[in-house]
């Protein structure tokens, strides 16, 4: 591991010895932290060995909204105890005996996130090449996305799941954000069992910073502080997954907090920015629910999976104009519903099964909306084919993350997924075009062009 030591005195230096005994690098020892040399740094974790340097929790908070998690060895009772009690950082009482030595240096590797990023760099260094990390992001535009649909079972999770598999094994760090509150299976869908965090105990841990907020504790960035409750994806370092609400766990009371709800989406939202990569979240179909709302609002992007069934057309455009107008009440924009619909929001047709059906249903779609004087129809930014069913039950219902749809192409050829990898290519691109030269380097086109070679 890479280690910032923030320290000049002699338990720095023994800290020092100890931690390159064990294999670790000291990328650099310093007196005091100034935001100019912390971006000089890439590493793994940041030790602050309080009495021995200049650093207020201000600038611990720097370090840590950079994404590096930092341990503290602090005397009883300093400032930045407390600050690591608020953020949930591990900390040690100065001067430390010789005993608790190994305790931290134990701290210091076992940082989750550190280990994590670490598998996740290699995985894009290996499979995509050592420029490709800077590369990707330094182009990305749309780094939130929601996932949403008017009614149940259109495919919003099967969607939401394979396209963030699609950006991970493309390189991109990906937070993906169960937000739906009727009892949304984001993580059944990415095969990720551990309970290790959740929505909702993001949510409360919000709840508790804000209120230590108000017995006057710093102004801690929030973002940061719920890495921790993102669970990993069997197999893919760079996916990371926020795991829903329990259908026991819908009556909680915090659910209902719309102030709170609104910060820590938009919080969450912000995970994907500050690590240079994206989020993803699965909405739940009511938009009149708090985190629906937030979740919807706070999007660069709002995909709106539509199934080609005629009868859900008026339901359909219903949901529509409630949507942008819940919406644009929330930006307290009025007239911006038109631009809305047409810049940030992007219809999706799943479960094709008949070209001609979506073309009927957008035919009426038009026709409806045009009656109601909106003269567009939002953008339709792919028309995703039914997948056979059995391998759509597979997938559904096998833990083997080899079934997912896009990993069981990319892995095993299988195909008669073929026609759904090219659409979900074709989405993703869309929404981030540098997917498309990812999804190059990692021969997603390959079987493609083979095939294309034989016909000529
Ligand atoms: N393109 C597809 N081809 C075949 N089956 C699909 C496709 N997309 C989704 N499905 C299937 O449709 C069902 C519903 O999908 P999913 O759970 O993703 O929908 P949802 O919109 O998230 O539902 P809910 O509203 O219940 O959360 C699943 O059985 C899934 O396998
Ligand atoms: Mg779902």
């Amino acid at each position: 591991m890479r280690i910032l030591l923030v320290g000049s005195g002699s338990v720095t230096a023994q800290l020092a010895v100890s931690l390159q005994q064990r294999g670790h690098s000291v990328v650099a020892q310093l007196p005091f932290i100034q935001e100019e040399i912390l971006s000089g740094f890439d590493v793994d974790v940041a030790l602050i060995i309080a009495p021995e340097a200049r650093v207020d929790s201000t600038q611990a908070n720097a370090i840590l909204t950079k994404g590096t998690p930092v341990v503290v060895i602090a005397a009883a009772g300093a400032p930045l105890v407390a600050w690591a009690e608020g953020v949930g950082a591990p900390a040690f009482t100065y001067p430390p005996s010789s005993a608790d030595i190994p305790d931290i240096l134990s701290a210091v590797e076992q940082t989750v996130q550190a280990d994590d990023r670490e598998q996740a760099q290699r995985y894009v260094r290996e499979t995509l090449g050592g420029d490709w990390a800077a590369r990707v992001q330094g182009v990305l535009a749309t780094r939130r996305i929601a996932i949403t649909s008017p009614k149940g079972g259109v495919g919003k999770t099967t969607i939401a799941a394979n396209l963030a598999v699609l950006f991970g094994l493309t390189g991109l760090t990906v937070y993906a954000v169960d937000a739906d509150t009727n009892a949304g299976a984001l993580y059944h869908h990415l095969k990720s069992y551990s309970t290790k965090g959740s929505l909702l105990a993001a949510l409360h841990q919000f709840d508790q910073i804000r209120q230590q907020r108000h017995t006057g504790m710093a102004n801690v960035p929030l973002g940061a502080l719920i890495l921790d409750k993102f669970v990993t994806v069997p197999g893919l370092p760079t996916v990371h997954l926020l795991p829903g609400v329990k259908s026991d766990q819908a009556g909680d009371a915090i659910l209902n907090d719309e102030e709170l709800v609104a910060q820590a989406i938009s919080a969450l939202y912000d995970i994907g920015v500050h690590q240079g990569g994206v989020t993803i979240m699965d909405v739940g179909i009511n938009p009149a629910i708090p985190l629906h709302r937030a979740a919807i609002a706070n999007a660069d992007t709002v995909v709106i999976l539509l199934k080609p069934e005629l009868p859900d057309a008026d339901q359909v455009h219903v949901w529509l104009r409630n949507m942008v107008t819940t919406i644009t009440q929330e930006l307290k924009t009025p007239d911006s519903g038109l631009e809305y619909l047409s810049q940030r929001v992007r219809l999706v047709f799943n479960q094709v099964v008949d070209n001609q059906h979506v073309e009927d249903m957008i035919t009426l779609l038009r026709n409806i909306l045009k009656e109601q004087g909106v003269p567009v129809l939002p953008p339709i930014a792919a028309r995703i084919p039914m997948v056979p069913p059995d391998t759509a039950a597979k997938a559904v219902n096998s833990p083997d993350p080899e079934k997912i749809f896009i990993l069981d192409y990319v892995k095993n050829g299988t195909p008669e997924l073929s026609p759904f990898v090219s659409s979900l290519l074709s989405l993703g691109t869309q929404l981030i075009p540098v997917v498309a030269e990812g999804a190059e380097r990692i021969g997603l086109f390959k079987q493609r062009r083979k095939k294309r070679w034989r016909f000529w």
